[in-house]
């Protein structure tokens, strides 16, 4: 379906996202592993938070999904069924990343499959730490999906990250967790630790930008949340809203874990005026709601270090440079080749259509000139950031502009367009 996006004016009012995706995969998945039920509030609506509980549907695991909140009947330590199937994680590398994790530890074989672009993403990242732990895991011969697990005794491991990957760090803690002794991974690069926070695990900073996670044998007790808004979900209206004349915007509740905000300090940086009000937590996790205002931006150097925070933001942050002062440059994000599409060709060959001088590093981009052409059709390449990142620059054009495959936006927030005519003048 090809989508048309006319110019806005001015965005004005307030929304409520859905939940974070991130916290919901991780409690959809945790619920699915206590004893007991669970109760979920504002879980994410993305097709990717689906996969994940059909993937635990096939394990035996029971969810009532009420008007607004979900309960989940966890099957307890070992206790899921074997699968009659395969377990389909559709377009989710959180989903096939992290269950491989749990999978290894069973005593039934499994098979993962995905979805034309999952089968594509690489899969040895956790495919190499997991044998480390002595798990019988193969995949195919490209290293991808389809993945076959078989039962095995795991050992523990003492593992130093080699990608900055918080599913990575994910899969290996959650195998851990049926171990009697300490699983251990050391990170460099601070990633996402929604994991680590929401299971309670042992974390040692050492201040010296190193971090030590580790799990053994604590199986989840079940738990409620109500699931804060998805700050990468969030990240595109705020966007909008500081590049719109005469705009403000309310984003309430929204998820404010540090290991996620890099977005507001990389805009912040770059003179968005974006304030945090009502700062409050929920089962460890920090929330409050955003203002944002219409903003003069300036481009600013992007730190290497920034980047994991970032990773998911980096396309409409890329928007936000086209209109700052400056031009805008990114390096130091290989990264983003591997996520739902190669996010560094599908921005610089969408770029390209809007005459814009582009230049593409092996690891990122820098952007140039100006807007000669009108009314682009820009390809979302089947990646819903990509398509939302095309949504917002058409919106802000005086031209607009198309997106063709625009449903792909499903797959982390299905009413992206209710929400966008919501708050748009
Ligand atoms: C995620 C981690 C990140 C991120 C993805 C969600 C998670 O991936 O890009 O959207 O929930 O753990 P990597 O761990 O591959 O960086």
């Amino acid at each position: 379906m090809i989508k048309e996006f006319t110019s806005i004016n001015r965005v004005n009012g307030e929304l409520i996202l859905p939940g974070d995706k991130s916290i919901s995969h991780r409690a959809v998945m945790f619920g699915s592993m206590a004893d007991g039920v669970s109760v979920i509030g504002n879980l994410s609506t993305s097709e990717d938070v689906k996969s994940t509980m059909n993937c635990f549907k096939e394990l035996g695991c029971e969810f009532e999904i009420g008007e607004s909140i979900i309960k989940i009947k966890g099957k307890g330590f070992k206790g899921f069924n074997k699968p009659k199937k395969s377990l389909d994680c559709g377009n989710s590398g959180t989903t096939a990343r992290l269950i491989s994790g749990i999978l290894a530890a069973q005593d039934f074989e499994t098979e993962l499959i995905g979805d034309e672009s999952l089968s594509k993403r690489p899969m040895m990242r956790i495919v190499e730490p997991l044998r480390k732990m002595n798990a019988k895991i193969f995949t195919s011969d490209k290293a991808t999906l389809p993945i076959k697990i078989n039962p095995s005794a795991l050992n523990p491991i003492n593992y130093e990250m080699t990608v900055a990957s918080a599913q990575v760090k994910s899969s290996i803690l959650l195998a851990g967790l049926h171990l009697v002794d300490e699983t251990i991974v050391t990170e460099k690069v601070f990633t996402r630790n929604h994991t680590e926070k929401m299971l309670g695990l042992k974390t040692v900073d050492t201040g010296n930008g190193v971090s030590i996670y580790s799990s053994k044998k604590k199986y989840p007790i079940h738990f409620q949340i109500n699931v804060p808004s998805d700050i990468s979900t969030a990240s595109f209206f705020i966007v909008l809203t500081l590049l719109l004349p005469d705009s403000e915007l309310v984003l309430k509740n929204v998820s404010l874990n540090p290991t996620r905000t890099g977005v507001l300090r990389v805009l912040k940086n770059m003179s968005g005026d974006i304030q945090i009000l009502n700062k409050r937590s929920e089962m460890n996790e920090e929330t409050g709601d955003i203002l944002i205002r219409s903003s003069r931006l300036k481009n600013v150097e992007i730190d290497k270090s920034i980047i994991p925070n970032i990773i998911d933001e980096i396309p409409v942050i890329s928007v936000a440079g086209i209109f700052a002062e400056g031009n805008f440059q990114i390096n130091n994000a290989e990264e983003l080749r591997y996520k739902e599409c190669d996010r560094i060709s599908a921005l610089c060959e969408n770029y390209k259509k809007l005459g814009l001088k582009v230049d593409e590093f092996n690891d990122g981009f820098s952007l140039s000139g100006g807007i000669s052409s009108k009314n682009v059709l820009f390809e979302s390449f089947g990646d819903h950031r990509i398509a939302m990142t095309f949504a917002v620059l058409s919106s802000l054009l005086k031209s607009g502009g198309r997106v063709e495959d625009f449903d792909c936006v499903k797959i982390s927030n299905p009413d992206f367009l209710g929400q966008l005519r919501s708050i748009s003048f």
